[in-house]
């Protein structure tokens, strides 16, 4: 996502120290405690935040930690959930190649991929935040049935994911490649989602669960 440097942002991420969590690791096993809930949600890569924002207000029963490395996006997420009424939301404004460093072993419920960087070149697909060199980590950072919940307009990195996925401990729970046909009040939108919605493309979604050993 390239968007103009705002020169606000750095400061109010700094500021807003009880949403936004500079040194994570001080959290790692904790967060559910932090957060005062039963049940840990975190998405990767999320933009502006409408996504975490938003269900942690539909969800208000669950805590939500949203992740994103670009400071610019992460501080206009920030200041949704700095305005929200709801406190059960946290944001991360770091490279999630930290993750391991910051939750427990077990800790996460379900971890949210929507609309990942599909990194299109074969060279950069390590980056992908479906690579199995992530889902590694995230099978150990899910607790047990812990699930992946991804969603993307993108076909050919969705396949991708689903070779992937096939490559390591989870199976497969629930498919879609056009989940916008239908109504979900359960799930909100997100940015991205919203435009391609608007454009009348398909999104593909898929609900994975971790196998238990
Ligand atoms: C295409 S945007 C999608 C944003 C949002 N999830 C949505 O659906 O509207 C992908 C976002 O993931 C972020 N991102 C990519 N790799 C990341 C990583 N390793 N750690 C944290 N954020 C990452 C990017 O900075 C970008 O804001």
């Amino acid at each position: 996502m390239r968007m103009r440097k705002k020169s606000w942002a750095e400061p109010f991420l700094t500021e807003h120290d009880d949403v936004v969590i500079a040194s994570p690791d001080s959290l790692k096993g904790y967060w559910k405690n932090r957060l005062n809930k039963q049940n840990l949600h975190v998405e990767i890569g999320s933009g502006k935040g409408d996504y975490f924002t938003l269900m942690a207000e539909l969800y208000p029963e669950a805590g939500w930690v949203g992740i994103e490395k670009n400071t610019n996006v992460a501080a206009i997420a920030a200041k949704k959930a700095v305005e929200s009424e709801h406190d059960n939301q946290l944001l991360i404004a770091q490279d999630a190649e930290k993750i391991s460093e910051w939750f427990a072993d077990g800790e996460i419920d379900v971890i949210h991929l929507n609309f990942s960087d599909p990194w299109p070149k074969t060279g950069y697909k390590k980056r992908r935040l479906s690579h199995r060199r992530f889902l590694e980590v995230y099978e150990k950072l899910l607790c047990e049935n812990g699930q992946i919940i991804m969603k993307t307009d993108n076909r050919k990195l969705f396949e991708f994911s689903l070779l992937e996925f096939a490559q390591c401990h989870f199976i497969l729970s629930d498919v879609n490649v056009d989940f916008r046909a239908e109504d979900h009040p359960e799930d909100v939108m997100t940015e991205y989602e919203r435009k391609f919605v608007d454009l009348n493309q398909p999104i593909y979604r898929a609900v994975w669960t971790k196998l238990s050993k």
